[in-house]
């Protein structure tokens, strides 16, 4: 039996006990054996069908083993691979669940009840989520598990896409019983490999430091990444990892991707067993958590989002740049071309009036910007960062015109006009806290503990995000705001719900998530058309989750170009471009106090979403006429940056002393007929060897014409093969006093040296 739907089929064997999930680029095959119980046969590149897959499952007596069928010495479930695997009933790695019942006890045993298969994906409830247009772009199988004891029902949930090498993957339990169970666990993905010949790649990093690429090697026992802060996912341990062979290179190799859709507390280890057997899984991190499950309710778990490939590392990025771009960002913008801005935070920090904001505006309508975003401080008593968060209505001095006024004045500038808020964040020193000193997230009888001078409103309290709600309604409907950057400036701490008993304990951090989602869904209905930029002290919050809400998030406070090489072409690995903020900010930098080039600082802001941070004012006229061209070179091609197929070329994190420090990527057209390569040098170094960078993506039949931008090069308005760009390389060699090692010679050329870049430009002709 097959149930299909476009590329995306489910074939159904034995009876119905048998699946493959397969659209001709993976396969995932899983199988109930006699006891029903789920297991794992197979996920990787796509296989043909066959009427049995049972051959996969491998029975052997092995002498320690426990085995829970009498007179079998052959079963054991250590030794098989699951999908939903236990603990207690003779499996002792970790478990996919865990839940405590009315006596106590933890052991279950979840055995086959039935299935379903439809075309399309459902919606999650209250949870962000991969979605398709059409019916026919995915294919969903839902596997129900039944506990008889508990009467809980486990329904495994597995999207395949049509026309992606991905699988979106949840899991939701529903009490039946007549007795109330504490959840104290429940993986959305658990996936047995066959071996551990892996390495565990992994983003990691810290504020303004954020998602550094690190590789090491699985080995027995478990390696494991997460986060228990709370409120932010991602500045130390990204929700997203990737398992890739060794040999894996960025276009060589099998990589097995995965990513969490969610923004709050996570884990996602490898558990590699004796056997060599590596168990990954990903979900909301146990420590500390539990969901009390009444009888007659249900828990959704939120998804994991995962890939495989055998085309490298960006192979890997492309599956999900395009599931990010097609089938998580939604509404108009997921669509339109996004606007370059211009943010006033690096510029005044809180010491600007309305005529000093109007002036940034007015000069940088001429540069060609299209967005003007109004930072911290406009709102209260924000006179800096100890007051006025909570208070989301205009400082009266700052603004005499209030939001109306000065939205008004940007339109007619033929700008849009955006804002900032920090929504989830209270001071004391403010109205709402003054008002409501109970909806600040803390423990009764203990000292809460701040960050920045700042609290976590209770956003478990559904009193709390109306009224939140209320005051950024009342502010999106005074003024024309196109924009807001949701901020988020610091973790959780001393977390308890103060409206909800002992057993709901050990729900508030997943809970004050589904408030954020809420909130966010709730604004989105409101005001379809609003963009909104995550953020979160940078990119405390990049994940999967938020995306489906923000089509952007500011990917890190530091604005350097140089750090941010690294950072976003860490954050390249599971994100698209599109979904980078990325501006261009003043020299010296305000985080490294380091000064790179305004050539520079555009060619890497440029590859994401693209904006400037600074006031024009104080700029030379060499500068602004530069930034002019910028914004007009950026605007002609962002169609081809933000959709196009993006490829990581040289890594920052891999840099090697004998050659000058650089880094590389590109990104090609859908056609091909188009890419630009940004070339960017880090350290220079004299006597460094000659250079060829291999393009990838290109048409071999075709031959590109290369315009090179920002810098010199002696292959400027040459043409080359697709064939030559991609095998032989693509010269990159630069002409430099320290490359020739002849001081004052070619340095006239003005290129390169330190922190130096060029564009390379690839028209088929
Ligand atoms: C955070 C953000 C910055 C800026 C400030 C304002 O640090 O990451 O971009 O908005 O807050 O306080």
């Amino acid at each position: 039996m097959q149930s299909s739907n476009a590329k995306a089929k489910v074939f159904v064997h034995a009876e119905g006990k048998e699946f493959h999930l397969t659209n001709g680029q993976v396969s995932y095959i899983v199988r109930v054996n006699a006891e029903g119980k789920l297991l794992q046969l197979y996920y990787g590149a796509a296989v043909s069908d066959r009427d049995d897959f049972g051959y996969l499952v491998e029975m052997q007596r092995r002498s320690t083993a426990s085995c829970p069928v009498e007179g079998n010495l052959t079963y054991s479930l250590e030794h098989l691979r699951q999908e939903f695997p236990e603990y207690g009933t003779s499996d002792y790695r970790m478990p996919a669940i865990s839940m405590a019942q009315a006596n106590g006890s933890r052991i279950t045993d979840f055995r086959f009840a039935g299935y379903r298969i439809g075309g399309g994906k459902p919606k999650l409830d209250g949870l962000p989520a991969t979605y398709v247009d059409q019916e026919n772009e995915a294919v969903t199988l839902s596997i129900d598990l039944f506990d008889a004891p508990t009467g809980v029902t486990a329904t495994l949930k597995y999207t395949m896409f049509a026309t992606l090498p991905v699988i979106a993957r949840s899991v939701s339990l529903h009490n039946g019983g007549e007795k109330a169970v504490d959840i104290e666990r429940l993986m959305s993905l658990s996936l047995d490999l066959p071996d551990d010949d892996y390495m565990f790649t992994q983003l990691t990093g810290s504020w303004a430091r954020e998602r550094s690429i690190v590789r090491s090697r699985l080995h027995p026992g478990i390696q494991q990444i997460g986060s228990l802060r709370g409120s932010a996912s991602s500045h130390i341990h990204n929700p997203a990892i990737a398992l890739a062979r060794p040999e894996t290179t960025e276009s060589h190799g099998e990589v097995i991707g995965a990513a969490f859709v969610y923004s709050g507390n996570f884990e996602a280890h490898v558990e590699v067993d004796p056997f060599a057997v590596s168990r990954l899984q990903m979900g909301i991190a146990d420590f500390g958590f539990t969901w009390h499950l009444d009888p007659g309710s249900s828990f959704q778990s939120p998804e994991v989002v995962f890939a495989y490939t055998s085309q490298g590392y960006n192979g890997m990025s492309h599956a999900f740049h395009d599931l990010v771009r097609r089938h998580l960002v939604r509404g108009p913008w997921r669509d339109k071309e996004r606007p370059v801005l211009i943010n006033n935070w690096e510029a005044t920090y809180f010491d600007f009036d309305e005529k000093k904001l109007l002036s940034i505006a007015k000069q940088a309508q001429k540069l060609g910007v299209e967005l003007f975003v109004l930072d911290d401080g406009w709102f209260g008593e924000r006179h800096n960062d100890t007051a006025g968060l909570g208070d989301w209505t205009p400082n009266p001095e700052r603004l005499p015109e209030g939001l109306k006024g000065l939205a008004q004045r940007i339109n007619d500038m033929g700008m849009m006009f955006g804002l900032w808020f920090e929504p989830e964040m209270v001071n004391k020193d403010s109205d709402l806290y003054r008002a409501h000193p109970d909806w600040m997230l803390h423990t009764p009888g203990r000292r809460a503990s701040h960050g920045r001078n700042e609290y976590v409103l209770d956003f478990t309290n559904p009193d709390v995000v109306d009224e939140i709600y209320r005051q950024m309604h009342a502010m999106l409907s005074t003024a024309n705001i196109g924009y807001i950057k949701w901020d988020m400036n610091r973790y959780i701490t001393e977390a308890f719900d103060v409206t909800r008993g002992a057993e709901h304990q050990g729900e508030v951090f997943h809970r004050y998530i589904l408030g954020v989602y809420q909130l966010h869904e709730r604004l989105l209905n409101a005001f379809p058309n609003l963009i909104i930029e995550g953020c979160a002290s940078g990119g405390g919050r990049f994940d999967m989750g938020m995306l489906y809400y923000t089509p952007q998030i500011w990917t890190s406070d530091d604005t350097d170009a140089v750090e941010r090489m690294s950072i976003q072409y860490g954050t390249s690995m599971f994100y698209p471009l599109s979904a980078m903020g990325s501006h261009v900010s003043i020299v010296p930098n305000h985080q490294t106090g380091r000064e790179v080039s305004m050539n520079t600082r555009a060619n890497v802001a440029m590859f994401g979403t693209f904006g400037y941070e600074l006031d024009p004012a104080a700029l030379s006229e060499k500068e602004l006429k530069q930034v002019a061209d910028d914004v007009a070179f950026f605007k002609r091609h962002r169609e081809l940056i933000h959709q196009g197929d993006f490829y990581r070329l040289v890594s920052p994190f891999e840099r090697d002393s004998r050659r000058n420090d650089s880094v590389a990527w590109m990104v090609v057209s859908a056609d091909r007929t188009q890419a630009i390569v940004g070339d960017y040098r880090m350290l220079e170094h004299p006597m460094s060897p000659f250079t060829r960078l291999h393009l990838q993506g290109l048409d071999p039949s075709l031959r590109y014409r290369i315009q090179v931008r920002g810098g010199a090069s002696t292959i400027n308005g040459m043409t080359f093969g697709g064939d030559e760009l991609m095998r032989i390389g693509m010269l990159s060699t630069d002409a430099s006093a320290s490359s020739s090692a002849e001081a004052g010679s070619a340095n006239s050329l003005g290129n390169p040296h330190d922190f130096s870049s060029r564009l390379f430009i690839l028209s088929a002709c």
